[in-house]
């Protein structure tokens, strides 16, 4: 692990990984022991307790042995002015504390921040390599109640990760988190956040990780968020989002982009083609999009998952989706999709899963029933005839009746690339990154009890 250095600046990749629920690979399932991590000054231990901080999959321990502290301590104590200088920004951030079930703040006391305190990790800031300072704030399913939280964050002026998933924390986003220099990860998800969509986030230079998910953020989603935030994962779901998917989404940088479980509204933006360097995985499920799916969505090469289902979707699905050479998990279900099936989509050599129940598809050939067989295709509650489980004839009847035709129709079965099937490398198979995003707490849940 080189220089281990997860806890700051330079563990981005493997805390990125770690994050997504691969981080079992890392720690010992073993009773790792809480009680006494980075206090040794091993690195090694500090390390293993910033994974499983992470993944919250313990109930935080009740810290042992606390030092009363009978007096304030003074700057000799502390092993560098800058921990110095966050002593009384931490403590006072604790008097604030509403509910701490798990007596955290109880360790937040006396000069040695790095080797006591629950939830900071120190290193030495990339701008000043002999000095040590908080580097990453890692409050994890710590279930912290206060008032607010970024105007504490924001004071920690070499901060890299801040976690703060499954706490709660209410207030907004507050502006001065934008002059975070290092700032490149920022969890606060399933805390009680509320208002418009933050936008002092705009503004963090280093952010690549925007995880706001699990809120009562409301409104609208400003349309830089896609042309300028320069993230690769943006996790906004589940909160209260209501508005047109903005046209500006072709834009984006994203390769992760969670906006499921909102209000958004509009149809999928034709602009999204542009995107397709970058888009990875795509979740917009349970929405309310309407309008047809624009043949653009094919040129996305890159998506592993694209999922769309529950919304007011509607067309037949454009024979593109054949160029969708790398999708595992496509999820169409809970629309009004009507038409064939095309054999293109099924023939798709890396499906794991292809959702098309409850809509209206009419037909669909040999290389799609196979599929069907197989159990990656689900087509239930459709229109198929000879199929089972499907909708009864007079709601299909109803249904195709009073149909709405696509715009630009020859495109739905125009193939923008060459076929090149039977590409299956099903050993290339990924976790999904997205997906872990629709629960509120992080991938390895907590057993709190
Ligand atoms: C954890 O560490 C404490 C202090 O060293 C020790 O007493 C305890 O037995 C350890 N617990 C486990 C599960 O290893
Ligand atoms: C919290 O932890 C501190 C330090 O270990 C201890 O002194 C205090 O009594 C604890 N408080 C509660 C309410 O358990
Ligand atoms: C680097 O940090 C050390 C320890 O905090 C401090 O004494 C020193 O003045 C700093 N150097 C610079 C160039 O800021
Ligand atoms: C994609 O980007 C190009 C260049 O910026 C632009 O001309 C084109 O209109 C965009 N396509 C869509 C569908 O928005
Ligand atoms: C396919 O995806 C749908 C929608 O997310 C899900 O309900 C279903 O369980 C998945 N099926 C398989 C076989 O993974």
């Amino acid at each position: 692990m080189g220089g281990g250095n997860i806890l700051g600046y330079s563990g981005k990749l493997l805390v990125l990984v770690s994050i997504f629920g691969l981080l079992f690979e890392f720690v010992d399932s073993g009773g790792h022991n809480v009680s006494e991590v980075c206090g040794e000054g091993s690195r090694a231990s500090c390390i293993k307790h910033s994974i499983n901080a992470m993944g919250e999959n313990e109930g935080p321990a009740p810290q042992a042995e606390g030092p009363s502290p009978s007096q304030e301590p003074v700057a000799s104590d502390f092993e560098d002015i800058k921990l110095f200088l966050l002593y009384p920004v931490i403590q006072s951030f604790k008097k604030s504390i509403t509910s701490d079930p798990f007596n955290i703040t109880g360790t937040w006391v006396g000069p040695d921040i790095c080797g006591k305190y629950r939830g900071f990790f120190c290193d030495n800031p990339p701008n000043n390599l002999s000095a040590k300072t908080v580097s990453s704030i890692d409050f994890n399913g710590f279930q912290l109640g206060a008032p607010s939280v970024t105007e504490f964050i924001e004071q920690f002026v070499d901060l890299a990760l801040f976690h703060a998933n499954s706490n709660r924390f209410g207030g907004t986003i507050s502006p001065g988190i934008a002059n975070l220099p290092f700032l490149y990860e920022l969890d606060v998800s399933n805390n009680l956040l509320a208002g418009a969509f933050p936008t002092a986030v705009f503004g963090i230079a280093q952010l690549s990780f925007l995880d706001i998910r699990f809120n009562s953020f409301s409104g609208t989603v400003p349309k830089q968020l896609f042309a300028l935030l320069n993230a690769e994962v943006v996790f906004i779901n589940n909160n209260n989002f209501m508005q047109r998917l903005p046209e500006t989404l072709g834009s984006s940088t994203v390769s992760y982009l969670a906006l499921a479980n909102n209000k958004f509204t509009g149809t999928i933006p034709r602009s999204i083609c542009n995107a397709s360097r970058s888009l990875i995985e795509v979740l917009l499920l349970n929405n309310e999009l309407y309008g047809c799916l624009p043949y653009e969505v094919g040129f996305l090469g890159r998506a592993t998952v694209f999922d769309v289902g529950n919304n007011r979707l509607t067309g037949p699905i454009p024979y593109s989706f054949g160029c969708l050479g790398r999708v595992e998990q496509l999820v169409l279900a809970g629309n009004s999709l009507y038409g064939r099936v095309p054999e293109v989509v099924c023939a798709l050599g890396n499906l794991l899963n292809l959702s098309l129940s409850d809509n209206y598809f009419t037909s669909m050939g040999p290389i799609c029933r196979s599929l069907a067989k197989s159990g990656v295709l689900d087509d239930r509650n459709n229109c198929i005839p000879g199929r089972p489980s499907q909708r009864p004839v007079e709601e299909c009847v109803e249904f195709l009746l009073k149909k709405t035709i696509c715009p630009s129709i020859a495109s739905y079965y125009y193939i923008p690339c060459k076929i090149t099937h039977l590409d299956a490398d099903p050993s290339s198979s990924t976790e999904s990154r997205t997906y872990s995003a629709l629960a509120g707490t992080r991938p390895l849940s907590p057993k709190m009890d």
